[in-house]
């Protein structure tokens, strides 16, 4: 089979994030066969708004959103957790690629999610919620390994590169069972 594509979406807008720091390290680790791209677009989707999700009025932050999924064999999120839940930013960019929901770019999608924060139980409870909003969606989510990265400021250098040999190992193994998600689906 051909090369994989997969589409990393960070749900931190910050430059000195934790969590684009774990998609960079997925990049780097990506097994072969695998290339991670980052979607860059977060910070420049509007709301969520019913009247612009028509063809005629149509955001191009959001054609374009919809376009870098349909186009990726996978997804790869990397989520913080705000307030026992995700930030509002990356539910916003989901609730817009959901649309229309019969024909979203979020259909049967492979998806794997991954997520780090300073504290003791980071993400967990971020990557429950986040999981209960691919069920929805009817997108194909990776179920294990769970990669919750708690104490994650330990784990980076001050580069941001990821240096602690067992999330290394953790985060390949994610994109191991992506990969082979997205293959045997494509059987
Ligand atoms: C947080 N943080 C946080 N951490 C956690 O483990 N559970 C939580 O519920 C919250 N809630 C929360 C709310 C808000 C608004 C902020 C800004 C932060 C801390 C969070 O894990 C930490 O800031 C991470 O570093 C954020 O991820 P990035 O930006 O480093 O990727």
């Amino acid at each position: 089979m051909s090369d994989l594509n997969i589409l990393g979406i960070s749900g931190s807008l910050r430059a000195g994030s934790l969590n684009t720091a774990l998609l960079r390290a997925a990049q780097k680790h990506a097994p072969a066969g695998v290339t991670i791209s980052l979607y860059e677009g977060l910070a420049d989707l509007p709301h969520y708004n019913g009247d612009l999700d028509t063809e005629e009025n149509l955001p191009a932050q959001v054609r374009e959103l919809r376009a870098q999924i349909q186009a990726a064999d996978g997804l790869l999120i990397a989520t913080p957790e705000y307030n026992y839940s995700i930030p509002g930013a990356l539910k916003n960019a989901i609730d817009w690629a959901s649309r229309p929901s019969a024909t979203s770019s979020l259909l049967h999608k492979p998806v794997a999610i991954m997520g780090a924060a300073p504290t003791n139980f980071g993400t967990v409870r971020a990557q429950l919620a986040l999981r209960q909003v691919f069920v929805w969606t009817h997108s194909d989510v990776v179920v294990k390994p769970e990669v919750m990265v708690f104490r994650a400021h330990e784990r980076f250098d001050e580069a941001g590169n990821l240096i602690d040999e067992d999330t290394i190992n953790l985060v390949a193994a994610l994109l191991d069972a992506l990969a082979a998600k997205i293959r045997d689906a494509a059987k």
